[in-house]
C-alpha cells in the first residue's frame, strides 16, 4: 500500500480533510500532520471531534503570533523530520495557507510528489500571503485538483499544463452536502451572519472600526463569529464588543453550527474564502468585504458582491435579490472519492 501524508493546520483545512481522509484511508496508508497553525480548541479540536477525523499522527505547535517566515520555517523543519522518518510516496496539501506552503517546499526539496487540492485559484493580489502560497504549491505539484474550469484556465495562463491536472469539484461541497440535512435554525429573529479575518480588514484600527460601525448600523441584527485574529486586534485597539449594540459577537463555532447560521441568515457578509463558496452552495446571498475574489463564479447574477472601499453599499446590497442560480458549480458532492481514485491511478 502506498503512503500519503496529508498536511493540515488551519480551520478550513480540517473541513476539507474530513471527506478526503475518509476516502484516502480506503486505498492508502493515509497519515496526517497537523502543523498546529490553528490551535484553540474551537479552531481545531472541535472539527476533529465533530467530523470524525482520526487524530493526527503528528501534531506540532507553531501557533501564536509569529511573523510569516518564522511560522513557515518552524513548520518546514518539523515536516522535513517526519518525511525523513516516514518516506511517504506523496505529500498532500490543501488550499493556500502557510501550512500548505511549508508542506509544498519540503516535498519539493525532498523530491516527494505533491498533490494539491484546490489548485489553480487566484486572486491576482500578490500582497495576500495566500496568493504566494498557492502559486508556489501549484508550480511544484505533481497532481493538481482544480475545483472549476476557471482554475484550470489560470494554471494554463501560467504555463502549468501537464497531464496530471484534473477538474475535480470541491471537497468543501462534499462536506456541506453531508451536513446540510442536519442543520437547524439557532436564533429565531432575522439576522445577517458575519465572519471577518483577513489582515487588510483587521490589522488597521480605522478599517476595523469602519467595518464594525457599518455592521452596527444595519437594519437587522448581526451575528458575528469572531476569528481569534480579529478578537485580538479588537482588544489591542481598545475597542469593546459592547460598543456595537447591534452586533452579537460569538466565539468561533463548530462546523454544523457555522452552516446552520449561514443557512438561516438573511444575508452573509464575510471575507472568508470557504464561506463565499458555502453561501453559494446554500443558495444564500453573500457580500464579500474584499476587492477581488478567487471564487469568481459566485459573482454571477448577484449571488456574491464585492465591497471594499464603499462600505455604505452594504446597507442596500443586503436587500438585493440574486438572479439565476447555476446548480453544482462546485461539483456533485463526490469530489473526495473522485480525487482519491485519480490519485490511486496516477501516483
Ligand atoms: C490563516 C490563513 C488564512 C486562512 C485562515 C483561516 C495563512 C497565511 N493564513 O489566517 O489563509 O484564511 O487561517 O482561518 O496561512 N490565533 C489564535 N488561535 C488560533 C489560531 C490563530 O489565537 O487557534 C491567532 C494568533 O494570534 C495568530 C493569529 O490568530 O497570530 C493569526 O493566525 P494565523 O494562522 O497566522 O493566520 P490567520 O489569520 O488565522
Ligand atoms: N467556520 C466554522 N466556524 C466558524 C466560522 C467558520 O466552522 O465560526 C467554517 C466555515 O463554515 C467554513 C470554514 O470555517 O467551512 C471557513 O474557514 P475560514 O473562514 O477560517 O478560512 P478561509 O476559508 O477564508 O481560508
Amino acid at each position: 500500500m502506498k503512503k500519503i501524508i496529508s498536511i493540515v493546520g488551519a480551520r478550513p483545512q480540517f473541513i476539507k480533510h474530513a471527506p478526503m481522509q475518509l476516502e484516502l484511508q480506503k486505498q492508502f496508508e493515509a497519515k496526517t500532520i497537523h502543523t498546529g497553525q490553528h490551535y484553540d480548541e474551537n479552531m481545531s479540536a472541535v472539527f476533529f471531534d465533530e467530523l470524525g477525523i482520526p487524530k493526527p499522527d503528528y501534531l506540532f505547535s507553531v501557533g501564536g503570533s509569529k511573523p510569516q517566515g518564522e511560522q513557515t520555517g518552524i513548520m518546514m523543519t518539523e515536516i522535513e523530520k517526519v518525511c525523513m522518518l516516514e518516506n511517504p510516496h506523496a505529500l498532500l496539501v490543501y488550499g493556500d495557507t502557510n501550512s500548505t506552503l511549508a508542506g509544498a517546499l519540503v516535498a519539493t526539496k525532498m523530491h516527494i510528489p505533491i498533490i494539491h487540492i484546490e489548485a489553480g485559484l487566484r486572486s491576482f493580489n500578490r500582497e495576500m500571503p495566500e496568493e504566494v502560497n498557492r502559486i508556489v504549491a501549484d508550480i511544484f505539484s505533481y497532481i493538481l485538483f482544480c475545483p472549476t474550469d476557471f482554475a484550470i484556465e489560470n494554471l494554463k495562463k501560467e504555463g502549468i499544463t501537464h497531464n496530471k491536472i484534473f477538474k475535480s469539484g470541491d471537497v468543501m461541497c462534499d462536506m456541506i452536502k453531508l451536513i446540510e440535512p442536519k442543520v437547524n435554525r439557532i436564533i429565531q429573529e432575522n439576522y445577517y451572519f458575519v465572519t471577518i479575518h483577513r489582515p487588510y480588514n483587521t490589522d488597521n484600527d480605522e478599517r476595523l472600526k469602519q467595518i464594525l460601525n457599518t455592521l452596527n448600523s444595519l437594519d437587522k441584527k448581526v451575528v458575528f463569529s469572531i476569528h481569534p485574529r480579529t478578537l485580538s486586534r479588537l482588544q489591542s485597539f481598545n475597542m469593546k464588543e459592547s460598543d456595537f449594540k447591534n452586533i452579537q459577537f460569538i466565539r468561533p463555532v463548530g462546523y454544523t453550527e457555522s452552516v446552520s447560521y449561514q443557512k438561516f441568515a438573511d444575508c452573509i457578509i464575510t471575507d472568508s474564502g470557504g464561506i463565499q463558496k458555502e453561501a453559494y452552495i446554500l443558495k444564500k446571498k453573500c457580500i464579500t468585504l474584499r476587492s477581488e475574489t478567487e471564487w469568481i463564479e459566485t459573482l454571477d447574477n448577484g449571488w456574491n458582491h464585492l465591497v471594499f472601499e464603499k462600505l455604505e453599499e452594504l446597507k442596500t446590497l443586503v436587500h438585493t435579490e440574486p438572479g439565476h442560480y447555476t446548480e453544482n458549480i462546485y461539483g456533485n458532492g463526490h469530489a473526495a472519492k473522485e480525487i482519491t481514485d485519480l490519485i490511486f491511478q496516477h501516483l
